[in-house]
């Protein structure tokens, strides 16, 4: 029977974001540092059939409807593709999706997509080669343009570039990137940068904003917001450029919060519930699995977990700390 994940605000958590690995084959300056970071040991993760039995007790016990696989970068992990099948033939069969930074696409979105992959989002933040090194701090842009334009060929759509602006790296970059975006048939997303990078470098005034983002943009487009209702519990806010039918989006969980429309449970590499991304505490489901808990058992520690969820992410509270995760190993 389901029995959904509910909290104490009325919220319902259909989407469920799994983190399959907290590595990365990237470096951004906004995520974590040149030399990476202690990376969780392998058996510390959940294996392939540990995730599947997680995402089966979501969908069919839980009313998960939608899952999607991050990471760190979730191509890392080798089996990729055979999680993928196996969470597709779950009844009701969940929307699957991927957040990646489009390294490896190339050579694996036509398998993905026939294992049951329906959409991707990839991070690319600029269109200048010189910056993408400087930014990721590795030479790999051609690469993610290669995935992405892999991804559209294999049907993956609608494909979504997420884009975060560096004040003094990329900000001047907002009007290119829409109007590549547009040419390719991409849905761009700007992303503000939020406190969750390994350093703990973030500072509210270094961030560029949703309102700067979208001044830059009306300096080339006409932008009329969606239709009220359009965005369900999306973090996107969406404009209509030059009249439609394509959009641009902008994620401003700094200074547009929507955490009253939240939907989101998620679960990290090493088995932990989270109920929110700015999180204090977590939830050890990986305990339960390892000692032999039933999926009835389960579900009540997820429902427990989810119980819990604060009204916010705490962000404009003067006590606000970081979650000790970064985001790599929490699945953005
Ligand atoms: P769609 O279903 O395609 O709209 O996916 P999405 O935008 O939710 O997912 P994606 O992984 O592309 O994330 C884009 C940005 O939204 C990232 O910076 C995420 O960290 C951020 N994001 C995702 N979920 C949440 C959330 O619950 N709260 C906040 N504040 N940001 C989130
Ligand atoms: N703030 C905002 N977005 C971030 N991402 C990674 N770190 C941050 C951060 N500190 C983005 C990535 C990716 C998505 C999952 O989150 O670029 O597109
Ligand atoms: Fe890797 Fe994503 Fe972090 Fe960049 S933001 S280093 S692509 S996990």
């Amino acid at each position: 029977m389901t029995s959904a994940l509910v909290d104490t605000y009325g919220r319902v958590a259909t989407d469920l974001r799994v983190s399959l690995t907290d590595r990365c084959n990237l470096r951004c300056s906004y995520c974590m540092p040149e030399e990476g970071l202690q990376w969780l040991a392998r058996p510390d993760l959940l294996t392939d059939d540990e995730i599947v039995r997680m995402v089966r007790i979501a969908v069919t016990d839980l009313g998960v409807r939608d899952v999607r696989f991050t990471g760190g970068e979730p191509l890392l992990r080798p089996g990729l593709a055979g999680i993928l099948a196996r969470c597709a033939e779950l009844e009701p069969r969940p929307k699957l999706s991927l957040t990646t930074n489009g390294i490896g696409l190339r050579r694996t979105a036509d398998a993905l997509r026939e294992a049951g992959l329906d959409r991707v989002n990839v991070s690319l933040d600029t269109l200048r080669p010189d910056v993408f090194r400087t930014l990721t701090r590795r030479d790999r842009h051609h690469d993610v343009l290669d995935g992405l334009a892999a991804a559209r060929a294999a049907g993956l759509a609608p494909v979504k570039v997420n884009a975060v602006l560096m004040r003094g790296v990329n900000d001047d970059e907002a009007p290119d990137l829409l109007g590549w975006a547009l040419e390719h048939d991409y849905e761009l997303r700007f992303i503000e940068q939020m406190p969750l990078d390994a350093q703990h470098g973030w500072q509210r005034e270094g961030m560029v904003t949703a309102e700067e983002i979208l001044a830059g943009l009306r300096t080339r487009f006409d932008l009329t917001p969606e239709a009220d209702g359009a965005r369900g519990s999306a973090p996107a806010e969406r404009w209509l450029v030059d009249g439609g039918p394509a959009r641009v989006g902008v994620i401003a969980s700094v200074t547009r919060p929507f955490c009253r429309a939240c939907d989101r449970t998620r679960l990290t590499a090493d088995g932990q519930v989270r109920n929110c991304l700015f999180a204090r505490e977590e939830s050890d489901l990986r305990g339960a699995l390892r000692s032999g808990a039933s999926d009835a058992r389960i579900a009540e520690l997820w429902r427990a977990a989810m119980w819990g969820k604060k009204a916010g992410s705490g962000l404009d509270d003067p006590t606000f700390l970081q979650p000790q995760r970064p985001m790599s190993a929490i699945g953005g």
